[in-house]
């Protein structure tokens, strides 16, 4: 059952080429026109929205962080991403034209479902995005968009998290094409790349070995820091949560902008600081702050371990190690950056001898507040 894999996660891990493919599959044509008739919304509630909000915790919370770029990009609508527990126990600004996008690989998490409840009495529109079928939250929402990732077993999410991402993603070009906007030659486009993340991932799989070895050699560390910008960001907190959550290891993952602002206090010499590096493709000098990031902690004495994307030579010069990822539009790259992050904490946490399908303290899911 576990694929010829020591572990659930392990499998899992690698399932996510299939994971990614299946959540695609069957919700776009060939012209690039997406068909999301499954969410059974009626297209005009969905045109008056004037405010996502989406409401998650852990992992599906990152995700949902993640697709908060893409969406407001795509589609101009302002998009907050908060901590369902959160969310529940303020005086959120909620009413009939707030889409509520619910984020639960169980879909049973208890203060994600309370937080649904909540919004849906003040009126919102819910859709879920959801990996286990005929759970509650999708059966007390107002529509659905399944994750396919199939049954994830291991308590440490991976393979759902790229789903969900690619789930977001594909609600986020939906709502693109229904209202029309400037966008719409992008969604196109968009689509070809995503259909092309499958093969990417794989790619990284089979190249494990390297981000393996690290993870083992690194099982004493005390202490590791994740630095990532824009959808790097949220990617630099996943690293750090299945690093806390296999291994028992301190871990903390920042905007990279935020360093001077506190964070860099932390660095001394030989601490290892992992760096989601953004593709020197992208807008701006997004490439160039991170850049500069990775050497003013080096030159504080951190030990930089760099991932970056194929062909970004510039990195090098700064880097203890480079894992390199295939060319991928920026909104895209987490689909492939998460990856080296989850097989550095496995490889670390089994080099530890933990188990690493039932880290100690958590469950699969949560069911109560
Ligand atoms: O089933 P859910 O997606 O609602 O679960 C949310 C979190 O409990 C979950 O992502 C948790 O953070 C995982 N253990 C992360 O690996």
């Amino acid at each position: 059952e576990k694929g010829g894999f020591p572990s659930f996660m392990e499998k899992e891990i690698h399932d996510q080429p299939d994971a990614v493919l299946q959540t695609l599959l069957g919700r776009s044509d060939i012209n690039g026109k997406l068909t999301l008739d499954e969410l059974r919304i009626d297209p005009q509630l969905l045109k008056n929205v004037d405010k996502i909000i989406v409401l998650a915790c852990g992992t599906s919370a990152y995700a949902g962080q993640v697709a908060k770029y893409a969406i407001e990009h795509w589609c101009r609508i302002a998009t907050e991403v908060e901590l369902s527990h959160e969310f529940r126990y303020r005086d959120p600004i909620v009413d009939e034209n707030t889409l509520i996008v619910s984020i639960s690989q169980s879909g049973e998490t208890m203060d994600t479902l309370m937080a649904v409840r909540y919004a849906k009495e003040q009126g919102a529109k819910t859709v879920s995005i959801c990996n286990t079928n005929g759970s509650t939250i999708p059966r007390e929402s107002d529509a659905v968009l399944y994750t396919h990732a199939g049954p994830e077993i291991a308590v440490a999410s991976t393979k759902a998290f790229l789903a969900q991402i690619t789930a977001a993603y594909l609600l986020g070009l939906y709502l693109a094409q229904l209202r029309g906007n400037k966008f719409q030659g992008e969604i196109k486009d968009i689509l070809a790349d995503l259909n092309k993340i499958p093969a990417k991932i794989q790619r990284i799989l089979d190249n494990e070995a390297q981000i393996k070895e690290l993870g083992v050699s690194m099982a004493d560390a005390k202490s590791v820091l994740f630095l990532g910008r824009h959808v790097g960001f949220p990617v630099a907190m996943e690293g750090a949560l299945k690093l806390k959550e296999l291994a028992y290891i301190h871990a903390e993952g920042f905007a990279a902008g935020e360093l001077k602002h506190g964070p860099i206090a932390l660095i001394e010499e030989g601490q290892p600081v992992f760096v989601v590096v953004p593709s020197p493709r992208g807008r701006d000098s997004l490439h160039a702050k991170v850049v500069s990031n990775i050497q003013e902690v080096r030159a504080r004495g951190a030990k930089t371990i760099v991932i970056a994307e194929e062909g970004d030579e510039a990195v090098k010069a700064y880097a203890e190690h480079v894992f390199y990822i295939p060319e991928t539009p920026v909104l895209l790259a987490p689909l492939l950056s998460t990856v080296p992050l989850q097989i550095f904490a496995l490889a670390l946490a089994s080099a530890k001898g933990y188990d690493v399908d039932q880290p100690r303290n958590l469950a699969k899911s949560v069911t109560v507040e």
